[in-house]
């Protein structure tokens, strides 16, 4: 939008000649060296790394640990992080009962952000320039917010949470904490494969939250829960629970090509397409396309996955040239139902990947903090003056 074309605004003198960007499109506000999107080609790397060699050889730990600290770690750097990580996996008795007391009906997202937010109150020391704080923080967000999404799952169930194992790895024991089994090998790796492709993604909102947050100095906890709120709205992490309820909205093969009509005269999004990055498919959308389709072979197709693929072909048809196609949220949500997850959890989960990135992010950004504090375009009302209230006429557009 060009400042000219509001009329009757005063522009003070330092913001003269500056475009107003709505949504900071394609504006740089910070520097940062954890991820790269190239959205012309469709790629994505971590600290270099491309996203389909970390996916296919890396863990989510590793991952974790490569986008925090910047390199990969030796085996003994992985095997204490995991170890700590392992030990941390445990939430108070008291952050539990407080959960016991959220509604059972309330989104697991707010329940996460509450409880995210609550653990500043157990570690509220603020030592950040302090490296062993920063490695405990870590550590202890990446260890319980598994913990927190799969006692809040029992909780609204009416069961009392389980402990943690300590004999599985990282997702395998989430999906166990989640679903009360063990669940086969290749579910608990896909899984974690799906973790490490949304670890992280540079500046989408739910990071620029988290650093701007962090960018006041307050606790990594705080940066979390705020990340988590960013992260659930529809345009965001929560596109991925509204694309299945889409894809069995249109039911069947033969109807995408109507739905897409129907939505696209009425100007309807289509959840899980678009992207500001990528004006291809999403990287990570094809790498999780493979994936379901990994869990399908062995496990059974899920009869929306033809849904989703027609649609997607139908898509590139209409909305192609615009430069519009499945982003990350298109296929997650088929592989997290075959792995018997809750819908409403898929966004919860995507938080628990995120929270790699949104460390990494709160680490470089207190590494070399400035505040954000951006600058707006006044648009409202001058001069007026207090009249009493009996003396007021109602504005004719109230
Ligand atoms: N379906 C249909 N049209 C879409 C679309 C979608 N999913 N995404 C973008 N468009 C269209 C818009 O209607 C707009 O068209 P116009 O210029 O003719 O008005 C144009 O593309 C630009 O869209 P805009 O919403 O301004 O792009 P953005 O960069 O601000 O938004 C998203 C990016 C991701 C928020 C947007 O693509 C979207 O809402 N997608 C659906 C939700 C989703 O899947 N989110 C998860 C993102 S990982």
């Amino acid at each position: 939008m060009d400042q000219k074309q509001s009329k009757n605004i005063h522009i003070p003198n330092e913001l003269q000649g500056i475009a107003l960007r709505p949504g900071l499109e394609g504006v740089p506000v910070t520097q940062s060296a954890i991820c790269e999107i190239d959205g012309l080609k469709g790629n994505l790397a971590y600290r270099g790394y491309p996203i389909e060699e970390l996916a296919s050889q890396s863990s989510f730990l590793e991952t974790t640990y490569l986008l925090i600290w910047g390199n990969l770690p030796s085996p003994k750097q992985l095997r204490d992080f995991e170890a700590e990580i392992q030990m941390h996996r445990r939430v108070s008795f008291r952050v539990r009962d407080m959960m016991k007391c959220f509604p059972a009906s309330g989104h697991p997202m707010d329940a996460l952000q509450s409880s995210a937010a609550s653990l500043g109150l157990f570690y509220s020391r603020r030592a950040i320039d302090n490296p062993q704080y920063i490695y405990d923080a870590v550590v202890r967000l990446i260890a319980k917010i598994p913990t927190m999404v799969a006692a809040f799952q029992l909780i609204r169930k009416g069961q009392d949470p389980i402990q943690p194992r300590d004999d599985l790895a990282y997702s395998a024991n989430f999906l166990y904490m989640l679903t009360e089994r063990e669940q086969d090998p290749l579910a608990a790796r896909i899984f974690d494969r799906c973790l490490i492709l949304h670890a992280e993604h540079s500046l989408n909102a739910s990071t620029f939250s988290a650093r701007v947050t962090a960018s006041t100095l307050t606790d990594p906890y705080a940066v979390v829960a705020s990340a988590v709120g960013t992260l659930a709205g529809p345009l965001h992490g929560g596109a991925n629970e509204d694309v299945l309820t889409m894809l069995e909205e249109i039911g069947n093969p033969e109807k995408a090509g109507d739905y897409l009509d129907d939505a696209i005269t009425n100007k309807k999004k289509i959840m899980g397409f678009g992207h500001r990055e990528y004006r291809v498919k999403d990287p990570r959308a094809s790498i999780l396309e493979e994936l379901a389709e990994e869990l399908f072979a062995r496990f059974g197709k899920d009869k929306m996955y033809d849904v989703a693929t027609a649609l997607e072909l139908e898509a590139e048809k209409r909305l192609g040239p615009k430069g519009i196609y499945p982003n990350v949220d298109f296929y997650s949500g088929l592989v997290y139902r075959k792995l018997g997850i809750p819908r409403d959890l898929y966004t919860p989960i995507f938080a628990i990947s995120r929270v790699a990135g949104w460390l990494a992010h709160w680490r470089e950004q207190i590494g070399a903090n400035r505040i954000f504090r951006p600058s707006q375009i006044y648009t409202g009302e001058q001069k007026r003056s207090w009249i009493p209230p009996e003396e007021r006429t109602l504005p004719t557009n109230a």
